[in-house]
């Protein structure tokens, strides 16, 4: 893709990878409309960018997610780039209470919500590119965060496919694959011990200028590459103890 002169909307564009993104896209000239379910997180990062265009939406909610095609399609019908960046993710054990609550919001969240926004959104003439954000848990799977990993890697294999269902439309699929980075991702803290944001979108745009199109960094990058014996070695290390 073009890295300048886009107008892109990111979901969950206001913080952590989003917010990285935003920025980014931002500084590299384009448009860039964010949503998200909190208001004074959106209104943050209008003050620190104002050409920022926010709009709250809970994309649990189908309703809100026809409602935001709609005012894309009325306000913004040059859009060109949608990015499904929105996920949460739960700690939570299959014995635990409330395990089915929470495994159906993160299937709404992490599956419901982009499959059903690129749906909408390749219906606009203008659209170029969708990117979809997995995880490295795609690959292998970390059980404390069971339901998650499992979400990412069948958003991984959705984007494959899509990939080449959209080559039909000229639409052009990438997949940004982060490892475990220093956001409130599950929760303020838990993801403190791992890299910057920043770092991985100094590396993610370089891999968009040689026109990669599964977008890597660290221990994603070789989870991406490894075979079935590692990945299964993978898994057995993580959970030794
Ligand atoms: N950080 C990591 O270690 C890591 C690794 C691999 C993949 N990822 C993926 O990267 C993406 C971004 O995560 P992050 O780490 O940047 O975490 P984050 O800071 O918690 O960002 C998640 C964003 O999604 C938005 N969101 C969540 N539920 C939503 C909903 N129902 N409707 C609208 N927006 C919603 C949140 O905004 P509101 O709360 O305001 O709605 C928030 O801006 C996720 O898909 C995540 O799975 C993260």
């Amino acid at each position: 893709m073009n890295l300048s002169n886009n107008k892109i909307l990111i979901t969950g564009g206001a913080s952590g990878i989003g917010l990285g993104l935003t920025q980014r896209f931002i500084e590299e000239n384009n448009t860039v409309i964010i949503c998200g379910r909190r208001e004074s997180v959106l209104n943050d990062v209008k003050a620190q960018f104002p050409s920022v265009i926010t709009k709250i939406c809970d994309l649990t909610v189908e309703a809100e997610r026809i409602a935001l095609y709609e005012w894309v399609k009325e306000n913004h019908s040059d859009l060109n780039v949608l990015i499904n960046n929105a996920g949460i993710q739960k700690w939570v054990s299959v014995s635990d209470a409330g395990f089915y609550e929470s495994m159906k919001s993160e299937i709404n969240t992490n599956i419901e919500a982009p499959l059903h926004l690129t749906s909408l959104f390749i219906e606009l003439k203008s659209l170029t590119t969708v990117m979809n954000v997995t995880s490295g848990l795609a690959f292998s799977p970390f059980a404390k965060i069971p339901v998650y990993s499992a979400t990412k890697a069948f958003f991984r294999s959705f984007t494959l496919s899509l990939r080449h269902l959209l080559k039909e439309k000229n639409i052009e699929v990438i997949e940004i694959i982060p490892p475990a980075l220093n956001t409130d991702l599950g929760g303020v803290g838990l993801h403190d011990a791992h890299p910057s944001v920043a770092d991985f979108i100094v590396a993610i745009f370089e891999q968009l200028k040689e026109g990669r199109n599964e977008l890597t960094f660290g221990t994603s990058e070789t989870r991406l590459n490894a075979s079935v014996p590692e990945l299964k070695a993978h898994f057995e290390a993580l959970h030794s103890n």
